[in-house]
């Protein structure tokens, strides 16, 4: 469907043209002053000068050209030239009928790219830590937002399985006299046992580093071992994710990458693009015009081995060879935004990834206590992903069997653990991705205010009536939306009719937090109409189909909207 913003600004322009003026730069926005009109064109002010004539002249011939359209009510001019204007309800009317049977609610799909989005990167037999909860939630909500728009999008969840880690676990394996594979429970004591001494012990921490270095070599024994680790930990890792709704077309890892790191710094050689400095192999990614210096992007070791970056460019060589994508996004902590710099210079320059594709880096700030620091448990450790959706899950059951709701046991549970994942992804990606934002359980998990549960609760509202409205016989199939009878309808429907063009807008700009703010703009405005309107004892039968068609448009406007967020809501709470 045509934008609404573009039919009315195309219904202004033409005015224009019809006038004798050039209408190159008019534009229609939404007015700042709403008290005044709800739309402004400003075109006339900036025509008079070329003109020669007052731009209030110029505003009066153009609304007269305006006369009898049907897309607006109301076509003013107001000194010195402004052109102030409100859309026709009939036609807000119609467009939202429109709106509500087309597709994707008249979301137009521009075109069809295949992108991969790289989140998760969670590290092996080390234990899922807030860290990664971020890159889980908005890497999700992206590659959702990615495909509603219509792309062919493949989530990897890019593990790091590759790393030093992996030898400290085997070294310290050794040192136990270990001689059977480790189980799950094990592991999660043997990493941090063996990183703690590693830190204070030179020789032990060489060892660990030899057995990586091996391990990458092709060692069978230790090769066996790591199958073992990972096979345990995946399975692991699938049903954390799955309780944050999160899941995975690929799962690849570092380690996919290594058969392809030989050619590729052979080919990087051959055509002169790595040279060899201070031992190290390098490639020079600074460009003229850069503001700070981009230092060169390593990649060898002087002793030959990898690093974080090697993996990332054979990666790409990869992805290239198996999927040719139009765009690869990385939702990975902000912190790692050099490292991805010289990543994608690198990648361009030496043709591992044509010019016209799209790399992103999505960076995301810190996730902090109310204390401003990274979030710790109510002990003060390090904060396990598990506790915390415990901990919330906790305070979601409190929150209900406060407010007296009445459901089975089982019922309870189910609902608290959807209020939980709303309030945990809602306060995360209520946020701009970039900023760090504080972590607070008690308002994430408030049914009032701008959480995800006060956004589920106004969804679990209109369910309940549309759920009575069909008890009492109601159908709703076929049903108009009609011209709105007051402001509050208005405000709501000229909410609904800008959903296309938000979600167009949250993707280009990979912002997620534009898709809360809208929702939350759509809770307040249904939630402002709704006190005031009788919906289901409205007497004029019309017009109740109506407001029964509009809310309808309102739950399937919201539902959409929370399922590219990744969460879902309850029928009752
Ligand atoms: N494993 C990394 C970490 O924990 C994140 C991986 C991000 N993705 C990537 N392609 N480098 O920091």
């Amino acid at each position: 469907m045509e934008k609404l913003l573009d039919i009315l600004g195309g219904e202004v322009r033409k005015a224009f043209r019809e006038a004798g003026y050039d209408d190159s730069k008019v534009t229609v926005t939404v007015s700042n002053r709403p008290d005044l009109c709800e739309y402004q064109c400003n075109g006339a002010m900036a025509l008079a000068k070329e003109a020669h004539k007052a731009p209030f002249m110029i505003a009066e011939e153009v609304i007269a050209r305006l006369e009898g359209s049907e897309y607006f009510d109301k076509t003013e001019c107001v000194k010195p030239g402004f052109i102030n204007l409100n859309i026709s309800n009939d036609f807000l009317a119609s467009y939202l009928s429109e709106e509500a049977t087309a597709d994707r609610f008249g979301l137009e799909t521009e075109k069809q790219l295949k992108v991969v989005v790289d989140y998760g990167g969670p590290n092996v037999a080390k234990p899922l830590h807030i860290g990664h909860l971020r890159a889980a939630i908005i890497g999700e909500a992206v590659k959702r937002l990615s495909k509603y728009t219509g792309n062919e999008t493949l989530g990897d969840i890019h593990m790091g399985d590759w790393g030093l880690q992996m030898g400290l676990i085997i070294a310290e394996m050794q040192a136990r006299g270990m001689d059977r594979m480790p189980t799950l429970d094990e592991l999660s004591e043997i990493y941090p046992a063996a990183s703690e001494k590693s830190k204070n012990d030179e020789a032990y921490k060489e060892k660990a580093m030899d057995i990586t270095n091996m391990l990458q070599h092709g060692n069978e024994e230790y090769l066996k071992i790591w199958r073992h680790i990972m096979d345990i930990s995946v399975a692991d890792l699938k049903q954390n994710y799955e309780k944050l709704n999160v899941s995975f077309e690929i799962w690849k890892g570092e380690a996919d990458a290594d058969p392809y790191i030989a050619p590729m710094v052979e080919k990087m050689k051959k055509d002169g693009y790595a040279y060899e400095s201070q031992g190290a192999l390098v490639v020079d990614v600074s460009e003229e015009g850069d503001a700070k210096e981009i230092p060169p992007c390593m990649i060898l070791k002087s002793d030959g081995a990898s690093l974080y970056t090697t993996t990332d460019l054979a990666t790409l060589v990869q992805r290239e060879q198996d999927y040719d994508p139009d765009a690869v996004i990385y939702v990975v902590d902000k912190r790692q935004d050099l490292h991805f710099e010289q990543v994608f210079r690198a990648a361009k320059k030496c043709g591992i990834v044509p010019e016209e594709t799209k790399l992103s880096f999505l960076g995301f700030g810190t996730m902090n206590g109310k204390d401003g620091k990274p979030f710790k448990t109510r002990s003060g450790g390090v904060m396990r992903l598990e506790s915390l959706l415990q901990e919330v899950y906790e305070k979601c059951l409190e929150r209900m069997k406060e407010s007296g709701a009445d459901m089975p046991e089982d019922e309870i549970r189910d609902t608290a653990s959807k209020i939980a994942l709303a309030a945990i992804k809602y306060g995360d990606l209520s946020n701009e991705a970039r900023k760090d934002y504080i972590f607070d359980i008690d308002k994430f998990t408030s049914f009032e205010g701008n959480t995800g549960p006060y956004i589920l609760y106004t969804m679990v509202r209109i369910k309940s009536i549309l759920r009575k409205y069909r008890e009492g016989g109601g159908a709703s199939d076929d049903a108009k939306i009609l011209p709105p009878s007051g402001d509050t309808e208005k405000a709501l429907m000229m909410t609904l009719a800008g959903f296309a063009p938000m979600i167009s807008g949250a993707w280009k700009d990979l912002a997620p937090h534009r898709i809360c703010a809208y929702i939350y703009q759509t809770a307040n405005d249904f939630n402002k109409f709704y006190h005031e309107t009788k919906i289901l004892a409205e007497e004029d039968e019309g017009r109740k189909k109506s407001y029964i068609a509009l809310i309808t448009l309102t739950l399937g406007i919201l539902e959409a909207s929370i399922d590219i967020l990744g969460f879902e809501a309850p029928e009752k709470m």
